[in-house]
């Protein structure tokens, strides 16, 4: 099934905050990332929004993605809910939220949460809903009781950790995947793979990354600081892996989880 793309790749903002942080998410925009990924957690959507105000690439052009509900914020509740969506429209000076994630399932209860979820859309505060870090059953029932369809998934995945079922999981039921830490934070450029396909292709492993995953009509969210590593990104774009390449990395058997354990189960 095809679904309604998501521009890729995302830019990821984690831990980007202050007049730095502006500048990356400014630096994104003019290199042409048209996808910013932040959260209520990350507590820089007011960072984002400022970005977005001094870019001179119209706020129509951008897709705006954020989150509610963190296992370090309080439990979610509907009031809760749309308060958190009061305040994220409003650092990031935005009317509608192009795409709000559950960021954690927690303390979500799809029957519970689901209603102020889609009144958000109806009110036309929020465009698309999606998820993070759910399982197949949870995605499940979310989808059976939502009015709205589940527009995205989005969950650690890169070389080291392959989400195949998750693949398939989105390929069948017309769901955007979407790749946070699709570097591994780093632990993917030792990989002797992906070095010597970056070698082969004289580009950088993270673009082998970043690449391997858009084969697998998957996201990637890259975060990153300084210029050149923003840069060096987005030019994944133009490097087209072979089949020789693409199986060479689907082959890595490693496997490493970066979120912990006690908090992930999938
Ligand atoms: N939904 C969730 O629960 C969840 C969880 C984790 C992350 N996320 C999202 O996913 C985004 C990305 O994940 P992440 O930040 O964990 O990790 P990541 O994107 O895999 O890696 C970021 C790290 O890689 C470095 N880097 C980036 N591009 C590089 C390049 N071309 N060459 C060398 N080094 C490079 C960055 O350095 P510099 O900063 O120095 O450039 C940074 O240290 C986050 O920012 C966030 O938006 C979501």
């Amino acid at each position: 099934m095809t679904h309604t793309p998501i521009s890729s790749p995302g830019f990821g903002t984690y831990d980007l905050h202050g007049e730095s942080g502006v500048t990356a998410v400014r630096t994104a925009l003019d290199v042409g990332y048209r996808h910013v990924d932040t959260a209520r957690m990350y507590e820089n959507e007011a960072v984002v929004g400022e970005a977005l105000a001094r870019s001179d690439v119209p706020r129509e052009e951008v897709f705006v993605a954020t989150k509610v509900g963190h296992f370090t914020e309080p439990n979610l509740s509907p009031e809760y809910i749309r308060e958190s969506v009061v305040e994220s429209r409003e650092n990031l000076g935005i009317e509608t939220i192009d795409l709000l994630y559950v960021h954690w399932p927690y303390s979500y209860e799809a029957e519970a949460h689901l209603p102020t979820l889609n009144e958000l859309v109806r009110d036309g505060w929020v465009r698309h809903l999606g998820v993070s870090n759910f399982t197949p059953p949870m995605l499940d029932e979310t989808r059976a009781l939502s009015d709205d369809p589940v527009f995205a998934l989005q969950v650690e995945m890169h070389p080291l950790l392959q989400q195949e079922e998750l693949v398939a999981y989105a390929d069948e039921h017309d769901l955007t995947l979407v790749a946070y830490s699709p570097l591994a934070q780093g632990e993917v450029f030792n990989l002797p793979q992906l070095c010597d396909i970056a070698e082969k292709h004289d580009v950088s492993p993270a673009q082998v990354s970043l690449a391997w995953l858009s084969t697998k009509d998957v996201v990637p969210i890259p975060k990153a600081s300084s210029e050149a590593h923003v840069r060096d990104n987005f030019a994944a774009t133009d490097l087209e892996l072979d089949d020789e390449d693409i199986a060479r990395i689907d082959a890595i058997d490693r496997e490493k989880r970066l979120e912990d354990e006690e908090f992930v189960d999938w």
